[in-house]
């Protein structure tokens, strides 16, 4: 079981949890996803997971009964579930204070995946509560952190490094995105960022970096239509997420 985590949120920690996931499919793993991220469970949206484009997901998109184990809902080849789904889509989760995180991992762990060589889990960004109570709940076996080339993002990551150490859980590495775009019109890179001295980078603290994202108007046109990238090519942004997953699979192995 893999955690994507980010100390902020927006850095593209779902995007690439959904391209991981699609990428491991690809190679022929079993692949589940699992969107924990209550604060905002937006897998269901970059799947293309609505209640009106997928009728399908109607019948298993309802709370789970007493009794009878949730299954995930099947998508563009991952067996895909979602804190969105414990209520309907457009309404609010909420839990009681200081329990919200052993709630959730108890409810995840109900969850039937059947045989899965690969959980990808998208966890909330940050360090809270919830989010520590979820790293040590949930069995993670590795955490891929997720930045963005600003002080703010590492600095949040770096807390992150430290509560997956806390839990015992190793962080692999780490994916730096949206770092920048090549201008349509030339071609010339340009930085979305200012750049963040080294030293007060992860990679300073010996987080592998796996890959660079570039911004790229076809990743977030993607998930905003419901059609992550990786499932639509192989080519382009598709090959770039399959070498991800190879260096994810290459950083596991040796950790
Ligand atoms: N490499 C990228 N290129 C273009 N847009 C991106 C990229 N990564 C993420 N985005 C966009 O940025 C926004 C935030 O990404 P998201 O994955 O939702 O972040 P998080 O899960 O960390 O909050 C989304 O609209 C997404 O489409
Ligand atoms: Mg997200």
């Amino acid at each position: 079981m893999l955690a994507v985590a980010s100390g902020k949120g927006g850095v593209g920690k779902s995007t690439i949890a959904v391209a991981l996931a699609l990428a491991f499919s690809r190679m022929g793993f079993r692949v589940g996803l699992l969107d924990a991220d209550l604060y905002g469970p937006d897998i269901p949206r970059m799947m293309g997971l609505t209640r009106t484009a997928d009728a399908k997901s109607l019948t298993v998109w309802t709370r789970p009964g007493f009794g009878r184990r949730p299954r995930p809902i099947e998508r563009y080849g991952l067996e895909v579930w979602s804190a969105q789904f414990l209520v309907g889509e457009g309404q609010a989760l909420s839990f009681p204070a200081g329990l919200a995180g052993l709630l959730l991992a108890r409810s995840f762990g109900a969850v039937d995946w059947g045989e899965l060589d690969w959980l990808i889990v998208d966890l909330p960004p940050g360090t809270a509560d919830i989010q520590q109570q979820l790293v040590t709940q949930l069995g993670l076996d590795g955490a891929l952190l997720v930045v963005t080339p600003q002080d703010v993002a590492h600095l949040d990551a770096k807390k992150v490094c430290d509560m997956f150490e806390r839990g015992n859980v190793p962080v692999i590495g780490g994916v730096e995105n949206m770092a920048s775009l090549a201008c349509p019109c030339c071609g010339t890179t340009i930085d979305l960022f200012a750049a963040t001295p080294e030293e007060r980078t992860v990679w300073a603290l010996g987080v592998p970096r796996l890959a660079r994202v570039p911004w790229s108007p076809e990743i977030r046109q993607s998930s905003a239509s419901g059609s992550p990238i990786v499932a639509e090519r192989s080519d382009g942004a598709g090959a770039m997420f399959a070498q991800l997953a190879d260096a994810v699979l290459l950083a596991f192995s040796e950790c």
